[in-house]
């Protein structure tokens, strides 16, 4: 029979998860010393399905994560707690739970008041809710956007708009691609990966679209990171591969994606994903320095790109202005935005390419457009040229 203590525990987990007041429960000190089990820590998911409990077994060398309905995790609970640990805390709002048990089994019961503010206290928060949900939100958390609470961390305020900003974007993008049992994704540069995870995270949860996603990084630690997130997300089909852009291929990819992957490596993106075929291209330019260190000021310009910083920009301007002129002249219609406002991020153009049917129609005369605007600023070639083989 179940012990009264652990019953009174369950059902005030019960009732706080169904009242949203649920934030953690910590299932820790084993019962065994040797187990390989060291503890489990369980906290709320928003899915698809709804609202369920995410349990992280933490193993001596390994995590595993899964997923439980209320009522699974009602059921299991108590086996864990009577037969393999000896504590239990219950993180709330405003109150601590724990449960305390002896070699006897006998429990003990303390509850703490505390100042914790609720897990959806976000309805107070200045920051409404976006495209990509916090509550529950396992990446958001590891990534350090969220803090234990759920909340967006204050200094994390502009990576959350950034995120949501980018879904927004590309949501009529993605949804007008054509329908497949599986869309391939390939993120180049994916960094720590915020911008991997929100849109893997907003296709599975929100589209009908079935994501089988790959980030691609040359930095190991951001890989491992990312993928012990993705893992413990349950994000079954978001791979991180450690690589260099220009050596990776991802056969067949349905989108490119690159943002603000340094200078040439944003070309070295793009190239591939025309090379491949993509539907799709998006990148965020960043770090202009090839066509800046060719560039010459014309005669008649000179007036105005006598200042370094206006000779930036121009750079910037030619950079980018001819890579969307040679993916139109590679058979993609181009769209060139401002991705976020410059109060966020200086890095704010994006460059969004559709494949067309029409095989580069005028190529002819676009490819004349673009000699003729490198002739002006002295540029001999454009990196993406060169590995186009244009
Ligand atoms: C500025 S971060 C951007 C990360 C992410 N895409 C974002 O926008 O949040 C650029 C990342 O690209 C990686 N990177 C740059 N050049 C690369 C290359 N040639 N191959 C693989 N990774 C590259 C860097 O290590 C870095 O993590």
């Amino acid at each position: 029979m179940q012990n009264r203590e652990v019953e009174k525990f369950l059902q005030k987990l019960e009732e706080s998860f169904q009242k949203s007041k649920f934030v953690k429960l910590t299932l820790s000190k084993p019962r065994i010393k040797q187990s390989d089990l060291k503890n489990i820590i369980i906290s709320p998911v928003k899915l698809k399905a709804g609202l369920m409990m995410h349990f992280v077994f933490r193993y001596k060398t390994r995590d595993e994560a899964k997923n439980y309905s209320v009522e699974e995790s009602l059921l299991l609970l108590p086996g864990f707690m009577e037969n393999e640990f000896f504590n239990a805390d219950m993180y709330l709002e405003g109150e601590n739970h724990r449960l305390l048990f002896n070699r006897k089994n006998e429990a003990k019961a303390l509850v703490q008041k505390v100042d914790t503010p609720a897990p959806l206290s976000l309805a107070h928060n200045r920051i409404k809710e976006r495209v990509i949900e916090t509550y529950g939100n396992i990446w958001l958390r590891e990534l350090g956007v969220l803090n234990d609470k759920w909340q967006i961390r204050h200094e994390m305020k502009d990576k959350y708009l950034q995120i949501n900003r980018y879904i927004e974007l590309l949501e009529p993008e993605l949804l007008r691609l054509e329908s497949k049992d599986e869309l391939k994704i390939a993120d180049m540069g994916s960094g720590k990966g915020y911008l991997t995870f929100a849109l893997y995270d907003f296709l599975k949860e929100k589209t009908p679209l079935k994501p089988l996603m790959y980030g691609v990084e040359f930095r190991q630690d951001l890989v491992d990171k990312c993928n012990d997130i993705a893992k413990s997300a349950g994000f079954d089909d978001l791979h991180f591969l450690k690589g260099a852009i220009e050596d990776t291929d991802i056969p067949d990819a349905d989108v490119l994606i690159a943002l603000h992957a340094c200078d040439t490596a944003t070309d070295d993106a793009i190239a591939k994903g025309i090379q491949s075929g993509a539907s799709l291209i998006v990148c965020a330019p960043c770090c202009q320095k090839q066509v800046r260190k060719e560039m010459e000021v014309p005669e008649n310009l000179s007036g105005i790109l006598k200042h370094g910083i206006l000779q930036e920009r121009q750079a910037e301007l030619l950079t980018d202005g001819l890579r969307a002129m040679i993916m139109e002249a590679s058979g993609y219609k181009t769209r060139v935005f401002e991705f976020i406002s410059t109060g966020h991020t200086p890095k704010n153009v994006m460059i969004v390419g559709r494949k067309t049917d029409s095989d580069a129609a005028g190529r002819k005369e676009l490819l004349e457009k673009i000699r003729n605007i490198k002739q002006l600023f002295g540029i001999r070639q454009h990196y993406l040229e060169q590995l186009l083989g244009l």
